[in-house]
């Protein structure tokens, strides 16, 4: 376990194995960034002539280990850029950290000599070297600890109460978001429904979050309980489905929150089976009910002043003689009939059941998250999630919360047509799953789920793109499950709680 804390004093003065501090580009050429101005002064005129030794040239990203010779306390800084000097933004400093922490090694100690003008930049240093520091070592038979056992944030803020909250807050979310990136990492054999279930349970027990009660329903009661959508997908799957509920409801709260995730822990595709190189990351189809109660625990352990009820329906997607087929109709909870068209589309269909589930509440609000739609990532690309609902001033919200905290989702329609779509190219049931015509996908997923959700305000965050990383790392980003949406969730929660 690492510590962190807060700090005053200055980056050439503090004794620690490493010092890191930013590079930023100006009209006069590089500098180092606010926070490392002791390292220029120490290292005077040779400050720049060092820095074009090592070609270093202030990109975002851009890092460089440099022994000191004791001209710093340190015998190491790590440099990184910042790029232009105007533009400097939490987002870019929390890029930064995480590109610093994912070059540091055998460091006992770790000092940030990062800009910190504010509270949002204290947590986004301390969140991005947090998140950076990540490493998935579980099925590895040797596993070498590399995180620092300290790290210190170098701050004139060090005495600041929003600043002291802001480490806090990065340490939960950032935690929160590593335990979403593990589930997400975890081979799908061993994270079938039972054991994604089992994990949220022993989650509850680890952190001790006696403020959240955790429901598990097994198959059989979902079959009872007309739960058709998540029976009908799990059923060709020899791991049966299971739906986690989470609640957590402080006293003097106001406003109630409904967090729904799509928990599919492999998707094969069903009968309408993918093709092999498509299913290669398909463990990651979980990555939407480990964001929804990641975060459900991260607001509670924050204590935010708002009630959360979060569903995660897991089912695994799986071909055999009891799989749903394509023109099987499946009654949803509540009693909506739909026609499987194509049994790929089985994300929508155990969301349905919980969506409905959400609604019977009454919550102010619902967010699904969920890795939906591969029209999405060929609409966004896989660093970009969708944003769509039925309350622009929601979508709005969502969109400006993930602004603050560095996450990018950007807004898609859901056009009139997609109702029709929905309603009327199935002759046998309510709702068609699937539309057989392929453009706007992501919006004819939207339009279906929207069927579920009743009059209640609902936004609809389509991550198959950002969930997994399927390139080498980048930022505070790793290979692999990357936690998208656990920020962005909780700031939510924490803007929706101070609103009413
Ligand atoms: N889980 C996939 C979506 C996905 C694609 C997630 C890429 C992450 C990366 C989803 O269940 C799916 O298969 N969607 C189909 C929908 C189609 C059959 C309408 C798709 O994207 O092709
Ligand atoms: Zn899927
Ligand atoms: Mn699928």
């Amino acid at each position: 376990m690492t510590s962190y804390s807060l700090h005053k004093g200055a980056a050439d003065k503090t004794k620690c194995d490493v010092v890191v501090a930013g590079v930023v580009r100006t009209k006069k050429g590089l500098e180092a960034a606010p926070g490392g101005e002791g390292i220029a002064s120490a290292y005077g005129r040779k400050f720049r002539p060092l820095l074009s030794t090592v070609g270093f040239e202030g990109k975002p990203g851009e890092v460089a280990k440099i022994p000191t010779g004791g001209t710093l306390r340190s015998p190491l800084m790590i440099l990184v850029g910042l790029g232009e000097a105007e533009n400097l933004t939490p987002e870019k400093v929390r890029r930064a950290a995480g590109a610093a922490a994912r070059s540091v090694s055998n460091a006992a100690n770790v000092a940030l000599a990062l800009p910190t003008p504010d509270a949002d930049h204290v947590r986004a240093v301390a969140e991005g070297f947090l998140l950076g520091t990540y490493a998935f070592t579980e099925f590895k038979t040797s596993k070498s600890d590399e995180a620092p056992g300290e790290v210190v944030v170098l701050t004139d803020l060090a005495r600041n109460k929003e600043a002291v909250t802001a480490l806090e807050t990065a340490q939960v979310v950032a935690a929160a978001t590593a335990l979403t990136r593990d589930w997400v990492n975890t081979p799908p054999g061993d994270f079938t429904p039972e054991k994604f279930a089992a994990a949220v349970t022993q989650t509850k027990k680890e952190k001790k979050a006696s403020k959240v009660t955790v429901k598990v329903t097994d198959a059989a009661t979902l079959e009872a309980e007309g739960c058709g959508g998540i029976i009908g997908v799990g059923r060709g799957s020899a791991n049966p489905p299971r739906l986690v509920q989470l609640t957590y409801k402080p006293r003097g709260a106001k406003t109630h929150l409904a967090l729904v995730g799509k928990g599919i822990t492999y998707d094969s595709g069903g009968l309408s089976i993918k093709p092999g190189p498509s299913m290669m990351t398909m463990k990651c189809d979980m990555a939407g009910a480990a964001a929804v109660v990641a975060a459900t625990f991260a607001i509670a352990e924050l204590g935010l002043p708002i009630a959360v009820t979060t569903f995660a329906p897991m089912a695994e997607n799986m071909v055999s003689g009891s799989a749903t087929r394509p023109g099987d109709v499946l009654t949803m909870y509540g009693g909506k009939t739909v026609e499987v068209l194509n049994t790929d589309a089985e994300g929508r269909l155990i969301l349905a059941d919980a969506l409905v589930k959400a609604t019977e509440n009454e919550p102010d609000v619902i967010v699904d998250v969920a890795t939906l739609t591969g029209h999405c990532v060929v609409a966004l690309g896989d660093r970009v999630a969708g944003l769509l609902g039925n309350d622009d001033e929601l979508i709005h919200t969502v969109q400006a919360a993930a602004a603050r905290v560095g996450e990018a989702l950007w807004p898609l329609p859901i056009p009139e047509e997609m109702r029709e779509k929905v309603r009327t190219n199935t002759k046998v049931a309510d709702l068609a799953q699937h539309n057989t015509e392929r453009w706007g996908g992501a919006l004819y997923a939207a339009a279906f789920l929207r069927e579920f959700v009743g009059d209640t305000r609902w936004a609809h965050l389509d991550i198959a793109g950002p969930a997994f990383n399927g390139h080498g790392p980048h930022g505070y980003t790793p290979a692999g499950g990357t936690g998208m949406s656990v920020a962005t969730l909780v700031e939510l929660a924490r803007e929706l709680s101070e609103k009413k």
